[in-house]
């Protein structure tokens, strides 16, 4: 057995004059749950479609379990994909539904009982084998359609956007019970999003794709905490930008003027020189508001706006004047909810570790 359940090295896909996929390599262990996320448009599902092969690469490899793919066609592939929509047979009960892939392959009537049944027991829905997929709910269809590749036995799964169409709660009640699915079956699952939030919340790995190409991969502690340009940090979870000129280079840290005498800080992650035109980002729950200048390195500041969101506190500080950050608080306790008021002077704080040094 391969190492890598899937490995994709240099692939790019054209349409016509569209690049929907461009130098794509991707390493993907066995047992992952690995996660393609990125705006719309930015070739996730063109990259699943090339590796169940409903797509051929107009340059690269793909590799399954070690072998190249080349010209395979999808149904040698050990490949299974759950789509969006479901694509049920309407017309046919669960358990049929669930069947149908193995009754294709000929397998005898009694093996096809127990798999279907072990499998609809494996997705929570025993007991409605005869429903017809309308007599189902959005959720309980997502299941079944999560049996029907399951029954398979694939090396991989594919799931494009499969919560895609179930209301929040419910969609986050799936997502847990997925992962947890992945865990116990052990089979690798590439998996489909744009939502950033759930690929945070189920994924060993993200690949963060953008206009087709792949822009970082990592853990969801990586890609959150050290994204590794702007279009990342943008994309996943709230940042503040500030923009700047290299003012000092040492001990490891640089120091950034982001306006007129206003210094900020963050460890040296990439090659700066004095300056250089760099962003500085920072996570808004990183930063503390303080009426007392705790730091030597807090920045003086006004609070601009106060937006209570039930969780946490937004508030909106203006440096000096010039720049404005965005600050979260949590609300440990709902007397210190508002506990800061718009024109209140404060001192704006944060730790050096807790910034990033990003190309501007
Ligand atoms: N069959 C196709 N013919 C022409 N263009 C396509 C086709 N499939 C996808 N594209 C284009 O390729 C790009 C990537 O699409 P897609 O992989 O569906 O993105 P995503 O799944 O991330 O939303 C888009 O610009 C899309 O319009
Ligand atoms: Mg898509």
């Amino acid at each position: 057995m391969s190492e890598h359940a899937v490995e994709l090295v240099r692939v790019d896909k054209h349409f016509g004059t569209v690049v929907a996929v461009d130098t794509v390599s991707l390493s993907i262990r066995n047992g992952e749950f690995y996660s393609l996320l990125g705006p719309s448009g930015c070739g996730k599902t063109t990259t699943l479609r090339l590796i169940a092969g409903f797509e051929m690469p107009t340059a690269g490899q793909v590799y399954i379990d070690g072998e190249l793919q080349g010209e395979t066609p999808p149904y040698r592939r050990p490949v299974n994909t759950v789509f969006q929509n479901y694509a049920l047979f309407p017309h046919m009960s669960v358990f049929q539904n669930v069947a149908f892939g193995l009754e294709m392959r000929h397998v005898s009537k009694e093996v096809i009982q127990h798999s279907v049944f072990e499998v609809l027991e494996m997705v929570q829905l025993p007991g409605m084998e005869r429903r017809r997929p309308g007599q189902l709910s959005g959720g309980q269809q997502q299941r079944v359609a999560l049996a029907r590749a399951l029954v398979n036995h694939p090396k991989v799964l594919l799931l494009d956007e499969p919560l895609g169409a179930l209301d929040l709660k419910l969609r986050k009640a799936m997502q847990l019970e997925l992962k947890a699915l992945q865990e116990r079956v052990g089979i690798t699952f590439i998996y489909v999003t744009h939502d950033q939030e759930e690929a945070l919340t189920m994924s060993d790995r993200i690949a963060v794709m953008n206009k087709g190409q792949v822009l970082q991969i990592g853990t969801p502690e990586e890609i959150y905490e050290r994204p590794a340009s702007r279009f990342v940090a943008d994309f996943i979870g709230e940042t503040n930008f500030l923009e700047g000129k290299v003012a000092a280079v040492r001990n490891g840290e640089v120091a950034v003027e982001i306006g007129d005498a206003l210094l900020v800080y963050a460890p040296l992650e990439r090659d700066a020189v004095v300056g250089d035109t760099v962003v500085i980002a920072v996570r808004p729950e990183k930063i503390s508001l303080s009426t007392t200048p705790e730091d030597p390195r807090a920045l003086p500041g006004v609070v601009r706006e106060v937006v209570y969101v039930g969780t946490d506190t937004r508030y909106l500080a203006e440096l000096a004047g010039q720049v404005t950050v965005m600050v979260r608080e949590q609300n440990l306790a709902e007397e210190t909810a508002r506990r800061l008021s718009a024109g209140t002077a404060v001192y704006v704080c944060w730790q050096p570790q807790s910034a990033r040094l990003l190309r501007g």
